[in-house]
């Protein structure tokens, strides 16, 4: 795991997109693990700046979210499919068909979480992924606990993360108990990790998953095992370190 300190958010998005830049310069049919969360925003609008500004070329590329609430309403802003758009597939020329998501919505859920491991290794797997990290060690909604085999599967929250995620919502009470995500199995067979944490609210999470020991109760860490996991931290991020 290679662990890179840098000076706000602002570098870090742009070491981010350095990767992606890189990545569909020399294969422009590359697939994006897109995280959603308030980490990936900066490297989007500086993918999204580049694209406007530099022709950055989308075109061939496809992208899939790493996980989805459950029962929220088809086009609800905070279901991760319409976050995903809005904060960048709508900014950049990669064609709607070839952007994927979970089915937060769908009558058989193991049936739709199976498709989504289907649709995954059917574009050839992830070439990169983005993450973010939750404040209790938490990837994509894999809660601490989580299998480190497993695949896309239906979760619960815990009270923690629900808290957390809390401020894009009305009210506590309007956040979803349940979701779909990608398993650690999954994420770990994304040729490229990308892990952006910023913050002192994160510090410990860094700190366990960096330092600690790899165990299931924190789930982050068993990045330490992964070929080729990048951390990129701010200096408050990476404080308990
Ligand atoms: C949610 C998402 C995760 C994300 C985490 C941290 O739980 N499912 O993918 O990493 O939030 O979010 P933030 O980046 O806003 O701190």
């Amino acid at each position: 795991m290679e662990v890179v300190i840098l000076n706000g958010s602002k570098q870090i998005a742009r070491l981010a997109a350095d990767a992606v830049e890189d990545l569909l310069r020399s294969k422009p049919d590359a697939v994006l693990g897109l995280a959603t969360g308030s980490s990936p925003l900066p490297v989007y609008d500086e993918l999204a700046a580049r694209h406007e500004r530099d022709g950055l070329d989308f075109s061939r590329a496809s992208g899939f979210a790493l996980d989805e609430y459950v029962g929220l309403p088809p086009g609800h802003p905070e279901s991760y499919r319409e976050v995903v758009r809005r904060e960048f597939t709508n900014r950049v020329n990669i064609r709607p068909e070839n952007v994927h998501g979970p089915d937060g919505a769908a009558a058989d859920i193991p049936a739709a979480c199976s498709a989504y491991e289907e649709a995954i290794a059917a574009a050839g797997g992830v070439d990169l992924q983005i993450l973010g990290v939750g404040t209790d060690g938490h990837i994509a909604f894999n809660e601490p606990g989580s299998s480190f085999a497993s695949r896309t599967r239906i979760k619960s929250l815990i009270e923690q993360t629900r808290r957390d995620n809390a401020r894009f919502f009305s009210s506590l009470a309007d956040v979803p108990h349940h979701v779909l995500t990608q398993g650690l199995g999954t994420i770990m067979e994304a040729r490229h990790v990308i892990l952006l944490a910023t913050g002192a609210q994160k510090a410990q999470a860094v700190r366990e998953f960096v330092e600690g020991p790899v165990a299931a109760i924190c789930p982050a860490s068993i990045l330490q095992f992964h070929p080729h996991a990048t951390v990129l931290l701010d200096e408050a991020a990476a404080s308990a370190l």
